[in-house]
């Protein structure tokens, strides 16, 4: 598009509502060959879904599907009870491998979530990771009107908004990253930092989780592309003049009142009761909730209370302990590994600690629907979210939401983006696996009153920084005019 018809397009959309096309790596939902379309896993898609219910817009991404399977007799994706367009990216095997489980798995996540386990660098992969990240640009440049506003999301699409700036100028291009974004020390390594942080200001709007994500960014593009950001704003020189890019935080939130309606209704209250009395009416219930990831700390979670049962601090035969952990990621090493290491200390604390009908730890390997995650919220007394890195962990908020009487307690890792904003719960380093054992069981014996001031303030937080807000906020600055 020329920039003149470029132009035109903006002074169009300036007198109508601009459209929404949102392009994540992910759908809502994916497709199984085994149970056919299901939510897909992961805090990104549990957001945007949220605030996409009730609006109109295009969600452009992939659904698990390969291009082999393109002549599969496949239903086509529910599109729920908005007027969400959905419209399916196919991937090859190869591309998958390369672009998805290699560079944004076995590379950028890690690189991201502080080298936890070593980041692999492969030349082909990049290779990949940039060809697929051209098939999205060339499909929303296809798909979006003119003038339309355009929000990326995520590592998976770093190149992209730079990308979809030169095939269509008109449009206003925001690109939010769901997860950390590495201070120079870290990111520095990563081969082709300068092709990331030019993709990324390909984007009027670049949003992170977090104040210490906006600055690392704008300290990396004055190192490596020597520019020089005034403030929250970068100015880049392009062909066509130029253009100034601003950067800051949004911290996400979830939809509170989904998971108060929840908590309240019967079908989840008795479910809760039902919960706990499978598993004997435990005096303190204690509850994981996570995708099967490494940076998520659930290995040294379990190694934390179980020594506290062995050590007798917490009594076996009064304790429980619960761990989701949502398949994820199943062809990536590392993912594989983490499973192993978790099976392993699961098994080897039921083993020691547990007697015959007493099973200290209990864990499901599985995706469940909300209605039971949320009974199980409720169930708990105790949420134990204790990530090594997370960008900002929307099961601590979840967990918040579901207390509706204000009791329970919530231990959470203080290198979550969340504790940023609640600072009430029991932080804890998860490095440090005693000062971890004394908080939980801290919050396992806190007084009624105290758990109840922490949780009324915990409330306070995370309804006031609701998913709404963070989209509204998000929205009106790529707009550069009003929210939604
Ligand atoms: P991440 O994005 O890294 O997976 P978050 O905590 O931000 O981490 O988001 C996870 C989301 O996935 C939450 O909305 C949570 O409710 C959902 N979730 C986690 N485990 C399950 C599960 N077993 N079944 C269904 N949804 C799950
Ligand atoms: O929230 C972080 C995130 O990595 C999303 O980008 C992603 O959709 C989700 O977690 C789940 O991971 P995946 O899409 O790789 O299954």
């Amino acid at each position: 598009m020329s920039e003149t018809s470029g132009q035109r397009a903006e002074q169009e959309h300036r007198d109508s509502d601009q459209e929404l096309v949102v392009v994540a790596n992910r759908l809502p939902l994916e497709y199984d060959p085994e149970t056919g379309w299901r939510p897909a896993p992961g805090g990104l898609v549990t957001a945007m879904e949220s605030v996409l219910r009730d609006k109109d817009a295009t969600w452009i991404g992939w659904s698990g599907r390969y291009e082999d399977d393109r002549h599969q007799d496949v239903p086509p994706p529910p599109t729920g009870s908005g007027n969400l367009h959905i419209e399916e990216v196919l991937l090859t095997r190869a591309e998958v491998a390369g672009y998805y489980e290699g560079l944004s798995n076995g590379a950028i996540w890690p690189l991201y979530h502080d080298a936890i386990v070593t980041p692999i660098y492969h030349r082909t992969q990049f290779d990949t990771y940039r060809r697929v990240n051209e098939k999205f640009a060339r499909r929303v440049a296809q798909s979006a009107p003119p003038g339309a506003l355009v929000w990326v999301h995520d590592y998976q699409l770093q190149l992209l908004p730079r990308m979809l700036r030169q095939l269509r100028p008109d449009l206003r291009i925001g690109f939010f990253l769901h997860i950390p974004f590495p201070p120079a020390e870290i990111f520095s390594q990563f081969p082709w930092r300068r092709q990331i942080l030019e993709g990324l200001l390909g984007s009027d709007l670049v949003g992170f989780h977090t104040k210490d994500g906006a600055v690392n960014f704008l300290r990396l593009v004055r190192k490596f592309l020597a520019l020089r950001p005034g403030g929250d704003r970068v100015v880049v020189d392009e062909l066509s003049g130029t253009r100034t890019v601003r950067v800051d935080a949004f911290p996400i939130g979830i939809r509170t009142q989904d998971f108060v309606e929840l908590a309240n209704s019967p079908e989840v209250q008795d479910r809760a009761r039902e919960i706990r009395a499978d598993l004997g009416d435990p005096k303190t219930l204690m509850l994981g909730v996570d995708r099967l990831d490494y940076t998520k700390g659930i290995d040294v979670r379990i190694r934390a209370v179980t020594e506290l049962l062995e050590d007798g601090d917490l009594d076996p035969t009064e304790t429980v302990f619960v761990q989701v952990a949502t398949p994820s990621r199943e062809n990536v090493e590392e993912y594989q590994r983490i499973r192993e290491d978790v099976e392993l200390l699961v098994s080897r604390a039921n083993g020691d600690i547990g007697k015959l009908g007493v099973t200290p730890v209990h864990y499901l390997h599985q995706n469940m629907p909300r209605t039971e995650l949320a009974a199980m919220y409720v169930a708990a007394d105790v949420m134990l979210v204790t990530p090594f890195r997370d960008g900002m962990n929307l099961v601590a908020k979840e967990y918040v939401a579901c207390r509706v009487h204000e009791d329970g307690a919530l231990v959470l890792s203080e290198f979550t983006g969340a504790a940023n904003q609640m600072a009430e719960a029991w932080l804890v380093n998860p490095y440090d696996i005693d000062g971890m054992k004394g908080a939980i069981l801290d919050a396992a014996t806190a007084s009624p009153e105290e758990a109840h001031a922490r949780m009324a303030a915990l409330r306070h937080g995370v309804f006031e920084h609701d998913v709404e807000r963070w989209a509204s906020d998000f929205m009106r600055d790529l707009e550069g005019r009003r929210g939604w």
